[in-house]
């Protein structure tokens, strides 16, 4: 168990129909979700969103975040601009548990155009299923760049 119970959640355009999904994943899954938006296919600026989910962690309000866009690129690149945040773009299994265990990353990217719907929602539950390691070595690399 990962103790995460808060997942700030965004996306663009590009993301939107994966975030509805994903969002009824964690909402079936007994969390509680906080939509940043946006709210509908009609493009729109991905940072504004970024900012929105890493927010929200930055203040404390919630554990984790997830951001949504065509690529994922952008909005890991936005999101990593943020002090605290630790934003991975991550499509496999492998990538979702190593940057929990090692990173402790908490923001969670996806390229909606890269990933299908299935293997998205398994690298969701793998990422807020993953807790940080705690070990020595990965804390001391993590204050190098945090
Ligand atoms: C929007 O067309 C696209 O650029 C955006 O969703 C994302 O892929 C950016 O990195």
């Amino acid at each position: 168990m990962s103790g995460i119970k808060k997942i700030a959640i965004g996306c663009d355009h590009g993301g939107y129909e994966l975030k509805k999904e994903i969002i009824q994943h964690l909402l079936d899954r007994g969390f509680d979700v906080l939509d940043q938006g946006c709210d509908s296919t009609e493009s729109c600026d991905y940072p504004i969103y970024a900012k929105e989910v890493t927010e929200k962690i930055q203040q404390g309000v919630a554990d984790l975040g997830i951001l949504v866009c065509g690529t994922g690129i952008g909005m890991s690149m936005a999101a990593n601009k943020e002090p605290g945040i630790r934003a991975a773009l991550c499509h496999d299994n492998f990538s979702a548990q190593a940057t929990r265990e090692h990173n402790d990353a908490n923001v969670l990217c996806l390229g909606a155009r890269v990933i299908g719907p299935g293997l998205a929602l398994m690298v969701v539950d793998t990422f807020v299923d993953t807790p940080f390691s705690n070990d020595e070595r990965h804390k001391r690399r993590i204050s190098m760049y945090s």
